[in-house]
């Protein structure tokens, strides 16, 4: 017997019967986006490896370690590891920044990275994201970060914690980066192989390195906050206010360096325990030199992304509500092929007014139909016979009571059937209703 072949380490498959909870929380990511003025983007998914080393960063995790690259006649292309580098790609490729800004784009995407896999990490794992391209005031951090918040809290998740730190800018970066080398230089011998590199080029990386000597070697480091210049410290001052006016809890953590090198000013994560180590389910920051290093004009930006599994994780653990998938409002069951040919156009009839009707495409018996309508949770079912035909009559049986009524099997049958829909298959939506009501 062949071996059967399995979905490759750290990858999942989402099936039909959890499709729901992924409908939920697309649908409502989309809806909370869109009352926030962004509009959906859709980028490739792969694109040129150039575009995640002048993005990400040639000493980012993600690019050192991280990175599908492919080769495909010759020429190289990476499997995006995050949404931002792409989306800032195409917003200058389709000249989207010499329109109106700020620019508000969100995508829905799946990322890959080659990461060790555990619970919440995956090697192809999906992002709800956004980017606000054109604005350098502290409001836009806010307004980012509120809708963040507002979509967390419309999903029905609590225990969740936000962080914020700032980062600063070039100028306030060169003297902590200072800092950082001559701190880390007393122990570089005990420092990773990657980090002893890291430590000329970029020490900021050393801070977010997950190896566990060099993270602890990282606890007593100096922190950004102390070295701000002032306009990145009237930045962050003028976000802490905002988000109060907000009301927004949040903790400063000045130990948020995030992972990808792109990150200017404000930095934050939104963070739960409930989920084990990967509590981080959702980060972002301000990247105001990205634009213009992927060359277009000096643009601040900013923006974040949601893990959609850890996000999914966490309202399973919370006991969040999902909405429900889709089930059959008529199953029609053919007891001969002519009654079959009658089930196909009834079918085509009720699709075509928005119903979901099935009939048998297995040749089963009347037993074994009446058993699969079960199993689906048919809401009504229409057995087809002889006697139906001639008649052109039926009985519509209401699954959940046993309730049979009559319908006529001509061009009232649709009218009949709507009528008996909006009667009893809608009984939760009204009895909800008559509550509001009362
Ligand atoms: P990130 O922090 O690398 O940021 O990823 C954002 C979110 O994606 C994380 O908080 C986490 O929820 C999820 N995530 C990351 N890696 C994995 C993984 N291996 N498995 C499962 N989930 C994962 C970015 O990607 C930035 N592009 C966010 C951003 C947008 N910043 C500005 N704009």
């Amino acid at each position: 017997m062949a071996l059967k072949i399995t979905r490759p380490q750290g990858t999942e498959d989402i099936t039909p019967k959890n499709i729901n909870k992924w409908y939920t929380v697309e649908e409502i990511a989309r809806e909370t986006a869109e009352s926030f003025g962004f509009k959906e983007i859709r980028i490739p998914t792969f694109e040129n490896t150039e575009l995640f080393l002048r993005s990400v960063g040639e000493t980012t995790d993600v690019v050192q370690k991280e990175m599908y690259t492919v080769k495909a006649k010759e020429t190289e292309f990476t499997l995006r590891p995050e949404g931002t580098a792409g989306t800032i790609r195409a917003m200058l490729q389709n000249g989207m920044l010499n329109d109106a800004l700020p620019q508000r784009a969100f995508y829905i995407l799946s990322c890959f990275r080659h990461e060790r896999p555990q619970a919440g990490r995956l090697r192809e794992f999906h992002q709800f994201g956004l980017e606000m391209a054109g604005s350098k005031s502290p409001a836009a951090d806010a307004e980012v970060i509120s809708l963040a918040k507002n979509l967390l809290d419309r999903l029905g998740l609590k225990n969740i914690e936000l962080n914020i730190n700032s980062i600063g800018c070039p100028k306030c970066r060169c003297e902590y980066h200072k800092a950082l080398r001559s701190y880390f230089s007393a122990r570089e011998d005990e420092l990773c192989d990657t980090c002893k590199t890291r430590l000329e080029k970029n020490p900021m990386r050393i801070l977010d390195c997950k190896s566990p000597i060099c993270s602890d070697i990282a606890k007593d480091a100096p922190v950004i906050l102390d070295y701000l210049c002032d306009e990145c410290k009237e930045h962050f001052e003028a976000l802490k206010k905002y988000l109060k006016n907000l009301s927004i809890d949040f903790t400063v953590n000045p130990k948020i360096v995030r992972g990808l090198d792109y990150y200017t000013k404000t930095v934050f994560e939104f963070v739960t325990t409930d989920i084990g180590a990967q509590g981080t389910v959702c980060g972002g920051g301000r990247y105001d030199g990205l634009i213009e290093q992927l060359g277009g004009a000096a643009t601040p930006a900013l923006g974040f992304a949601m893990g959609i599994e850890r996000i999914l994780l966490t309202m399973e653990s919370q006991g969040c509500e999902f909405m429900e998938n889709r089930t059959c409002d008529i199953y029609i069951a053919p007891m001969d092929e002519l009654a079959s040919l009658k089930a196909m156009s009834l079918a085509q009839q009720l699709r075509a007014d928005g119903y979901h009707a099935e009939y048998d495409v297995m040749d089963r018996g009347i037993k074994a139909q009446m058993k699969y309508a079960n199993k689906i949770g048919a809401k009504f079912v229409l057995v087809l016979g002889e006697n139906e035909l001639e008649s052109k009559a039926a009985k519509l049986k209401l699954m959940s009571t046993g309730e049979q009524f009559d319908v006529h099997l001509d061009e009232r049958f649709l009218e009949e059937f709507q009528d008996l829909a909006v009667r009893y298959m809608f009984d939760d939506i009204l009895s909800e209703f008559e509550e509001v009501v009362k």
